[in-house]
């Protein structure tokens, strides 16, 4: 079932097989952190929806689900530090076990304001668990309590992650070749 790597990517990085290993795992620390609590997932759109359905699905707990979406990036690879929500929660979470859902930590920008806003709101706990993580990135330290892969400063597509809204479905994480960033108009 070796799919074929789309013609833009230079380089997968992460395979999808790993990308499941990984989650399993994630899912297990979990399920057991969890366990005597009522699990709320946050999870951040629109990035994290691919990460947030397999995790879910491997997390052996009842768990409620509620969904953000942000705007830090517009259609270039550089955090313009300004976040913009452009969906907020549908229910209160005051008193509740959060569990914030990211995609990717690249500046910290987007997840830091994310921890203020909704620490605002009085949860009971709240953590964060992000598939992917620039480490060393980041201008202020970050707990990321359920860290999934470390990659280096490099801008990826794939398992939700998006350029200009493309690539999404890439059930791998990958680099672009430059003739695809090329192709956009500035
Ligand atoms: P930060 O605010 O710089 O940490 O960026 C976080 C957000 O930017 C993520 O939720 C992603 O939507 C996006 N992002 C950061 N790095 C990448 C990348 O390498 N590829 C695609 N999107 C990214
Ligand atoms: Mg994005």
């Amino acid at each position: 079932m070796n799919a074929e790597v789309h013609p833009d990517i230079e380089e997968v990085l992460i395979t999808a097989q790993e990308i499941e290993d990984k989650i399993s795992g994630l899912a297990k620390l979990i399920t057991e952190a969890y366990r005597d609590k009522d699990l709320l997932l946050v999870g951040v759109l629109k990035g994290a929806f691919v990460f947030m359905a397999d995790l879910a699905r491997e997390i052996q707990l009842p768990v409620e689900f509620d969904f953000m979406a942000v705007s830090s990036y517009g259609s270039s690879t550089k955090s313009s530090g300004v976040v913009r929500i452009l969906k907020d929660l549908d229910y209160e979470i005051t008193g509740r076990h959060v569990l914030l859902v990211e995609d990717i930590i690249d500046s910290g920008l987007t997840i830091s304001y994310l921890l203020r806003y909704l620490e605002a709101r009085g949860p009971e706990s709240l953590e964060i668990c992000s598939l992917f993580w620039k480490k060393g990135e980041q201008a202020v330290p970050l707990d990321v309590r359920y860290p999934g892969f470390e990659i280096p400063p490099v801008f990826v597509v794939g398992y939700g992650l998006d350029y200009a809204e493309k690539y999404r479905n890439l059930p791998y994480i990958g680099v672009l070749k430059p003739s695809a960033y090329d192709a956009e108009v500035p």
